[in-house]
């Protein structure tokens, strides 16, 4: 076995009396597609938020390449390769694809100073329309990303998020507020561009058949524990999964039942 890319230990992050993660102890391998589930307030979030830097646990370790990325603010963990995606799309919505996109690039590639130095660099335009092309949204290259559809919008936002290289990329839930009939060709689309620069992606998602079709391991929470560890197509027959995650709706393979 490699070494983990990334390795949890001992986890845990109270806010006052509500325990949002309890001794979470899991570690990535680099190339893995990990989908995060859990009812809601289970504790993904908290989970994503503290590997991002977003929140400082409690007590516990994270290490990144060995080295201990615990507590570091966001932008020096982005900038070590481990970038994020929010719950709620976070692109400038008065600003134009392109625009977006050359924003989240100037900022990879000058951190701190990114927003101070001249955008329409031809590098940067040039690697900004490579991203869009890979995302599928460079035809909406001069539309502001006030205009586009929801998956669009969410392709904008995972392409921003992608800017700067990370090795590591977590979404949290990419699939929220988008259709059912638009879910998977996005999370085609989506699988399609990280699967080339063959990151390790964790995403917290609620439908299940976007979990089974997309990740090769499955991380079940409840009540901030991970209740279970293993394969879809296992985790998804678990039992503790069935009646705290799952609820008996959804059938492994077989579709909702
Ligand atoms: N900033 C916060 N302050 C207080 N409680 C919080 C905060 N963030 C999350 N929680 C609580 O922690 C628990 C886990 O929340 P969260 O990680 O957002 O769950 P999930 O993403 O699985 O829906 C919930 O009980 C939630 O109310
Ligand atoms: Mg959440």
């Amino acid at each position: 076995m490699p070494p983990p890319i990334l390795d949890v230990r001992n986890l845990h992050k109270n806010f006052g009396a509500v325990t949002a993660a309890s001794n979470i102890n899991v570690s990535f391998t680099a190339g893995e597609t990990v989908g995060i589930i859990g009812a809601n307030g289970a504790g993904k979030t908290t989970f994503v938020n503290m590997i991002t830097g977003y929140l400082k646990p409690t007590r516990g370790a994270i290490l990144y390449r060995s080295r201990e990325i615990t507590g570091l603010p966001p932008r020096s963990i982005a900038r070590l390769g481990i970038c994020r995606s929010f719950q709620v799309s976070q692109v400038f919505v008065s600003l134009s694809v392109l625009e977006n996109l050359l924003t989240a690039v100037a900022i990879a590639s000058s951190p701190g100073l990114g927003m101070l130095r001249p955008l329409r660099r031809p590098e940067l335009i040039e690697r900004a329309e490579r991203i869009m092309e890979r995302y599928r949204i460079a035809a909406f290259r001069d539309q502001l990303a006030s205009e586009l559809s929801q998956g669009a919008r969410k392709l904008l936002d995972i392409a921003m998020a992608v800017a700067g290289g990370p090795k590591i990329l977590l979404l949290d839930e990419p699939t929220s507020g988008i259709s059912t009939e638009e879910k998977q060709p996005l999370m085609d689309v989506v699988m399609e561009a990280l699967k080339q620069d063959e990151l390790t992606i964790l995403f917290v998602e609620h439908d299940m058949e976007i979990v089974e079709r997309y990740v090769d391991r499955v991380l079940a929470f409840y009540q901030g524990e991970v209740i279970c560890d293993a394969p879809p197509a296992e985790a998804l027959r678990d039992p503790k999964v069935q009646e705290f995650v799952i609820g008996g709706e959804y059938q492994a393979g077989g579709g909702h039942a």
